[in-house]
């Protein structure tokens, strides 16, 4: 890199986790309070020649067409379902992501936020904490077993793949839809793949694990609630708008279904006053499945990894349209 290349972190990561990896940039900050690019940042975007984002920062082609000399998107995730991709395929800004690093952590959150639902721990918690356990309780708190559960997971990528590894020992029984026919290591894990309209059927609990496209959007609506079980448990650790949260407060609050766990929302953040918080079935939690130290750490490395290779001109080692470099 000749002169030093003037570059945008969306939101201030710790010093200590960027080490001197970017000292030959200038650095611009966004404003941690602001989503994306906000009106302070708008007369830099000319300058602008790589972006390390966040996932809920848009970056539409409105904005993105005023960054002439944009080179790279970093995204501080998986997803990259915040930023306009063909556009940039088409202008050969190249896009990067971090896949597998938060495979497990997500994993691990999913089967936390199954726990939680099903032995309704938030509940529990709570009414001990206020003094409402005043004996032990026979028909008290009553959750639902996971051993014969049948659980169905919606997109068998890396994270439905750890989730049914987990899921398997707990005596679970597996069924998965996907858009592609997979036969090979699903089969050890015992997980049969069916189509999604049956596995909302047969499934006591059903976990969603798809990426956020035109296709996913709105993926489980009101006909969705209908067919599942009204026993059944719906758990979120995708993308919220895979969900039509109308649809799911209406099947929460009428017993529909039983009861959600929700890491995602639509929209996000939820506001506060947002009903379903006033729900007691349903868990939610604020987008925290890659939230453990080593795996934001190993993202933030690999998100540098990536926007260095951008600017050098180079592929980048996680790049969702490598066609830019051909
Ligand atoms: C998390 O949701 C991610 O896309 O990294």
């Amino acid at each position: 890199m000749a002169e030093k290349p003037l570059i945008l972190l969306t939101h201030s990561l710790p010093a200590d986790w960027i080490g001197d990896r970017l000292m030959d940039c200038l650095i611009l900050i966004g404003r941690d309070d602001s989503r994306g690019i906000d009106a302070d940042l708008l007369t830099d975007l000319p300058q602008i020649e790589g972006i390390l984002s966040l996932l809920d920062d848009p970056l539409p082609a409105e904005i993105l067409h005023q960054a002439v000399k944009l080179r790279v998107i970093s995204n501080l995730a998986v997803g990259v379902d915040n930023i306009d991709v063909p556009y940039c395929t088409r202008r050969g800004i190249a896009v990067g992501h971090t896949p597998g690093v938060l495979t497990d952590g997500t994993a691990d959150l999913t089967l936390a936020l199954i726990l939680g639902v099903c032995r309704m721990i938030p509940q529990a918690s709570r009414d001990a904490r206020e003094g409402r356990w005043s004996s032990w309780d026979p028909t008290g708190w009553l959750g639902v077993d996971l051993k014969g559960a049948t659980v169905g997971i919606v997109g068998m990528g890396k994270i439905g793949r750890a989730v049914a590894a987990r899921l398997k020992a707990f005596g679970t029984r597996l069924v998965f839809c996907n858009r592609s026919l997979l036969p090979g290591q699903e089969l050890a894990l015992g997980a049969t793949q069916i189509n999604l309209d049956e596995l909302l059927q047969i499934s006591d609990i059903v976990c969603l694990h798809v990426p956020l496209t035109p296709d996913t959007t709105n993926l489980i609506d009101s006909a969705s609630f209908k067919i599942m079980k009204p026993g059944a448990v719906l758990i979120n650790a995708a993308r919220g708008a895979v969900v039509n949260t109308g649809d799911l407060q209406k099947a929460l609050e009428t017993g529909q279904i039983r009861a959600a766990g929700l890491d995602v929302t639509e929209p996000e953040p939820l506001p506060a006053d947002h009903p379903l918080y006033q729900l007691e079935n349903c868990l939610i939690t604020p987008h925290i499945g890659s939230a453990t130290l080593n795996t934001r750490q190993t993202m933030t490395r690999i998100a540098i990894d990536n926007l260095r290779a951008g600017l050098e001109g180079n592929q980048l080692p996680f790049c969702v349209n490598p066609e830019v470099f051909s």
